[in-house]
């Protein structure tokens, strides 16, 4: 294919400015001709004439004497036959005598009868004049002669026609030689031009293969590189820095993710392992029913195993999810579309009471919280902990078909797998997500298994939370439990020898969402929502939408709306708030104690402000699929996200996405970590009742083009990035350690031979 430059000029792009730089030279050139070749056909004419002159003068000279003779008539000279004889030079035109009154006396024949003795200057100097005769021009000298007794002018006459011919030629030739000499340059420049350019093009070409070589070690190799060390690390990184920066730019989809795995981490086997499964067969009604659990987690995690493929190692807790299995207790998800393969791991209510509702529910989630809840931490139930951690370690252990995968180990329920993992598969690169917030250390010291938790997790190679808070949290807890060598530069922390990278990367959802697809227009989904809970037409609508969690300011958001339909009576019989909560966690105290209390305060709320055919605050307690969630979403006019504390809160990002016409509000906590990017929701504080009441007001108020404005803003964000770019990140800088791993490794093999 040719090669094609493209110029930047006024805003717009010229194709091929080769036919420019060909054009201005050509200009260049003829502007040249037309200036050098007049002026050297000037300066011949000027030449030769001045010859022509001389020569005239010279004839003169040479027959002065002899004509003056003639003039005596004495000497026997015949003026006649010597004017002949000297005229039969082909040069000389003609020659004649002019008396001194103006009388033609003698003249040659070839005298033009243009030319008379009227027009010889009548002086007595010589005079030299250039007169055209038809065509031609003529020199016309005359000088004067006399003897006593005749006076007058010889004139001598020239032809410059040849004179002229020469300054014709003179231009001819200076434009050929000048046309030559350019053309010689030009070529001559071309060709060095032409040479660099292919020397420089093949450096480079092989430069990137021999990098493309060293990323996809089947690819076919080409020439050795001629090309500086320094300059080969250049261009990869330059190369590598090209792509991380596209990273940001690019549309992340499934497409992306699969290409950057089969790019940057070829033949790269993929493990997931985490404690809720997802897709969840039931038993019910004698038939296997499918559930998608509510669980940020899995709306994250799924698109990606669905993009990526491989392994994804969860707890089977379905009643009917033994029943589904293969004898590897392996089933091909999702079902009807397979993707990649769930491995369940099966618990006993024992363990799952020790490991999942104790440690992990009673333990770690109020101690990572900020939510005021007293976490509880029992030995029975860290034995549990530790035990379920090791199960799985062996259960990765097992589906592991090579010594070093990708294990991508999701939450606090794992803590300690990274480190039992690593024990097992010492090459594995191993990623470990952190979903919830990392406390303070002030608070993380009064966990009695603090050390054991940092060294499990310190076994990843790269440990992630949602937000650089966080991050900073865990490694001012590592520097105070762990002896450890903190880069924080880098940050990075070294415990004996092994180096785990400290990273923040804010995990998303997919976009564009599925749940999206087949949702009615936004009008329809009111209409419909409306029927369902029997409001009126002129209902506004706040909603909720979460597990029944105590981190989740169920009750501030329901104390708000209490307090506006109190100090604004005027939104009684209009506001509804539905709430749609799905039970979690049920066994525990904390969690049947909210349900009980969220369902008194709602009776209460709905008692003081409620009337015939009014319920203010409507509670739907039962889990929501995630269309029906999207139709919630679109039917709203308000959306509460009202965390005391949250890791990230994908429903914030949920609700955004799920709006793509552009209107409804959403009311977000700042304790949230989506509060860092959605900046243009309506910021809360759910401890302050008053001022979220208020933000509902506003929020209901808020012109459309407002919620336009500042919908589109969040909606653009959440697609730039979306979950693809989370996952992408995080097997980014996997593959680059891979890399680094990788030479190191070589390095010590070299010094070793
Ligand atoms: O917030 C962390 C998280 O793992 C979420 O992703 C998920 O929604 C929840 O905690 C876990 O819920 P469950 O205990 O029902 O799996």
């Amino acid at each position: 294919m040719p090669v094609q430059w493209t110029l930047r000029s006024a805003g717009r792009h010229v194709r091929n400015p080769l036919a420019i730089y060909v054009g201005l030279a050509l200009t260049g050139m003829a502007l040249i001709i037309f200036t050098v070749a007049p002026l050297a056909s000037k300066v011949v004419q000027r030449w030769s004439q001045r010859d022509v002159e001389l020569r005239s003068r010279l004839v003169f000279n040479s027959i002065r004497d002899q004509v003056a003779s003639g003039l005596a008539g004495g000497s026997g000279v015949n003026l006649a036959t010597l004017f002949n004889r000297i005229a039969e030079d082909e040069r000389l035109l003609a020659l004649a005598f002019c008396s001194e009154d103006g009388q033609l006396l003698h003249a040659t024949k070839r005298l033009p009868s243009s030319v008379d003795c009227a027009s010889v200057a009548r002086t007595n100097h010589d005079t030299l004049a250039t007169v055209y005769d038809a065509e031609r021009r003529l020199l016309v000298s005359a000088f004067p002669i006399g003897t006593r007794s005749q006076r007058g002018h010889l004139m001598i006459l020239h032809d410059l026609r040849l004179v002229d011919d020469r300054a014709a030629k003179a231009r001819l030739y200076a434009a050929t030689a000048l046309v030559g000499v350019m053309v010689g340059i030009g070529l001559l420049a071309a060709a060095i031009i032409l040479g660099a350019w292919r020397g420089w093009s093949q450096l480079v070409r092989s430069a990137l293969a021999d990098i493309r070589h060293d990323i996809e070690p089947t690819s076919r190799r080409t020439e050795p590189l001629p090309i500086s060390p320094q300059m080969r690390v250049l261009l990869r990184d330059f190369r590598a820095e090209r792509r991380e920066g596209d990273g940001l730019q690019v549309q992340w989809s499934p497409q992306t993710l699969h290409l950057l795995l089969e790019e940057r981490l070829p033949q790269t086997e993929v493990i997931a392992v985490s404690n809720r499964e997802p897709y969840i067969h039931n038993r019910s009604n004698g038939s296997v029913a499918l559930q998608i659990p509510a669980s940020g987690l899995v709306a994250a995690l799924e698109p990606v195993m669905r993009a990526c493929g491989g392994k994804w190692i969860a707890h089977g807790s379905g009643t009917a999810d033994r029943e589904t299995v293969d004898v590897r207790d392996h089933i091909r998800v999702p079902p009807g579309d397979p993707a990649y393969t769930l491995r369940r791991v099966w618990l006993s209510e024992e363990e799952q009471d020790g490991y999942y509702y104790g440690f992990a529910n009673e333990g770690l989630w109020p101690l990572c919280h900020i939510a005021f809840v007293r976490p509880t931490f029992r030995l029975e139930d860290w034995q549990q902990y530790v035990a379920i951690n090791r199960r799985f370690a062996a259960a990765v252990a097992e589906e592991a078909s090579c010594d070093n995968p990708i294990v991508l180990i999701h939450d606090y329920h794992f803590a300690l797998l990274p480190a039992m993992v690593r024990e097992h598969l010492p090459g594995a690169t191993i990623l470990t997500f952190w979903h919830i917030p990392w406390p303070n250390s002030e608070t993380f010291s009064i966990c009695p298994w603090r050390e054991e938790i940092m060294h499990g997790l310190l076994g990843s190679t790269i440990l992630g939370f949602h937000t650089q808070f966080h991050c900073n949290n865990f490694l001012e807890a590592t520097d105070r439990f762990v002896e450890s060598r903190i880069d924080r530069e880098q940050a990075s922390v070294t415990v004996a020898g092994r180096e785990t990278m400290i990273r923040p990367y804010p995990i998303s959802i997919e976009w564009p969402p599925s749940a999206l697809a087949g949702q009615p227009p936004v009008e329809q989904c009111r209409e419909t929502i409306k029927r369902r809970f029997g409001l009126t037409a002129n209902a506004r609508i706040a909603v909720g939408i979460e597990r029944f969690d105590y981190t989740k300011g169920i009750l501030d958001r329901m104390r708000a709306i209490d307090d506006l339909l109190r100090r604004q009576p005027a939104w009684k019989g209009r506001l509804v708030f539905i709430q749609a909560a799905a039970p979690t966690r049920g066994k525990l105290a904390a969690y049947s104690a909210l349900q009980m209390e969220a369902e008194r305060l709602a009776e209460e709320i709905n008692a003081r402000h409620g009337s015939a055919g009014y319920t203010p605050i409507v509670l739907v307690i039962r889990h929501h699929e995630p269309d029906e969630v999207f139709e919630l979403f679109r039917a709203a006019d308000v959306c509460v996200v009202s965390s005391l504390h949250d890791g990230m809160n994908l429903v914030a990002k949920e609700f955004v996405a799920s709006r793509d016409d552009e209107q409804g509000v959403l009311i977000l906590s700042t304790f949230a970590g989506a509060a860092r990017e959605l900046s243009e929701a309506l910021m809360v504080n759910p401890y302050d009742t008053y001022a979220m009441g208020e933000a509902l007001e506003q929020a209901l108020t808020m012109p459309a083009g407002e919620q336009r404005e500042r919908l589109r803003l969040m909606r653009d964000l959440v697609r730039v990035r979306n979950v693809y770019r989370w996952a992408g990140q995080m097997l980014l800088d996997a593959a680059r350690l891979r890399s680094q791993q990788r030479i190191v490794a070589n390095v010590v093999a070299g010094a070793d031979q």
